[in-house]
């Protein structure tokens, strides 16, 4: 999964108001981030704040203007303040000097982000900055107190040596701390915000010897667009992935490397319990070699052949179905080549599942490797949705759409 498919500010469009404060440096890196989690950014600054930052280091980094003047002489009709709080999803100011903070709570605008700030009627975050004295001055407290009951939300300092040469609480928090925030804020509003999911993905390897193993063509892909979507639409996702190459950076995403079937199982079992919902789309080796050699198995010259003994892993997924309570929903995948829809319905009663993802081996384009998938999902009360072949991204959605369905009955 490439960076470009891990974004969860996607979409969002946020003003970054910075005020004169020494942490006015960080608010470049602030910038980037929430650009590399997909944001569109705009920084509205004041005077002072010009003292510690470039707008040209802004506007590099936002790739937008800087907003800076309150009457911009170049266009005197301008009403860029109107203009930028309709064009933003929310905003964020970092730092927020006592002053910023001071002029919101008091109804002044007298420049550029203080008049946006008067105006801007959506999600607002303040990441205060200032020295301990002034923090805990009454004037601030008080402000403060009034922003908070205003529905502001403030992203607190933290202790730590100050500008001012002491140390104490004034520092204003991380800049990934902030981003993170933000991106916890959004992935709220989101339809499985507080869903933890668990996901499968991947082959597993069976040991044979120190440099061999068993396994088979899975890549991942299907299980790894799965956990990316259900991370995009809020869910907590903890992936259990056999070895594969691909990648994951959603903050949402968990990942627990595993390599064969019975670690994949230790794992899936110990999370399921505090699962809401799990899906299990990984390949799993159904069988392992008895006894694995701790040393690499010679070959014998008087030797014309050579016998694996194979026992029976576990089935991960039948033992979920049998852990599964009331509250729980639990999909997994069929693979199957006659009799398609009779065999995913008997597998779907006989692991106890809420719904079943049968992937046929008679279209070109799906299954292994591809970067496609033709998919038809059933669940438990015989509905059948039949997809067309389409990437594997977008059967992903179709089974969010499905999860996303089943869970809601439990909310
Ligand atoms: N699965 C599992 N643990 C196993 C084998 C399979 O969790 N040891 C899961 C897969 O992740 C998938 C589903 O079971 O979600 C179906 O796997 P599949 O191989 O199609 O079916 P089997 O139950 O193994 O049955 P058969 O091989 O007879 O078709």
């Amino acid at each position: 999964m490439d960076d470009k498919e891990a974004r969860p500010l996607q979409g969002k469009k946020i003003i970054v108001g910075v005020s004169g404060g020494i942490a006015a440096y960080k608010a470049p890196l602030l910038v980037r981030l929430l650009v590399k989690a997909g944001a569109e950014v705009a920084c509205a600054v004041t005077e002072h704040a010009l003292q510690f930052v470039t707008p040209l280091t802004l506007e590099t980094v936002s790739q937008h203007p800087v907003y800076s003047e309150l009457f911009d002489h170049a266009n005197p009709h301008t009403t860029e303040h109107i203009s930028l709080k309709d064009w933003a999803d929310m905003m964020v100011v970092a730092p927020a000097t006592a002053n910023i903070i001071g002029k919101l709570a008091n109804g002044i605008g007298d420049d550029a982000l203080s008049t946006l700030l008067l105006s801007f009627r959506k999600p607002l975050f303040v990441c205060p900055a200032m020295n301990t004295q002034m923090l805990e001055g009454y004037a601030y407290r008080r402000n403060i107190d009034y922003l908070i009951a205003n529905g502001v939300n403030i992203i607190e300092s933290t202790s730590g040596e100050l500008a001012c040469g002491t140390t104490g609480n004034g520092r204003m928090a991380e800049p990934e701390a902030i981003a993170e925030r933000l991106i916890a804020y959004c992935s709220q509003q989101l339809p499985l915000a507080g869903i933890r999911v668990l996901i499968t993905a991947g082959p597993t390897y069976e040991k044979i010897d120190s440099v061999r193993f068993i396994g088979n063509f899975s890549t991942g892909k299907m299980g790894f667009a799965l956990a990316e979507v259900l991370a995009r639409r809020g869910a907590s996702v903890c992936l259990v992935s056999g070895p594969t190459h691909l990648t994951v950076s959603h903050p949402n995403i968990r990942r627990i490397d595993v390599v064969s079937a019975q670690q994949m199982y230790d794992t899936a079992s110990r999370e399921f319990p505090q699962s809401h919902a799990a899906i299990l789309s990984a390949a799993v080796a159904d069988f392992r070699p008895e006894h694995a050699a701790d040393h690499k198995i010679k070959k014998q010259n008087d030797q014309d052949g050579m016998t694996l003994h194979l026992v029976q892993n576990p089935d991960i997924l039948a033992t979920l179905g049998k852990m599964k309570r009331e509250d729980q929903v639990l999909g997994g995948f069929a693979l199957e080549t006659d009799n398609e829809v009779e065999n995913a319905q008997r597998k779907l009663q006989k692991k106890n599942l809420d719904f079943i993802v049968l992937n046929s081996l008679h279209d070109a384009g799906a299954g292994f490797g591809h970067d496609t998938n033709k998919v038809t999902i059933i669940d438990r009360q015989g509905h059948m949705d039949s997809g067309v072949l389409k990437s594997k991204m977008a059967v992903a959605e179709d089974i969010a759409d499905k999860l996303t369905a089943l869970t809601e009955v439990h909310r």
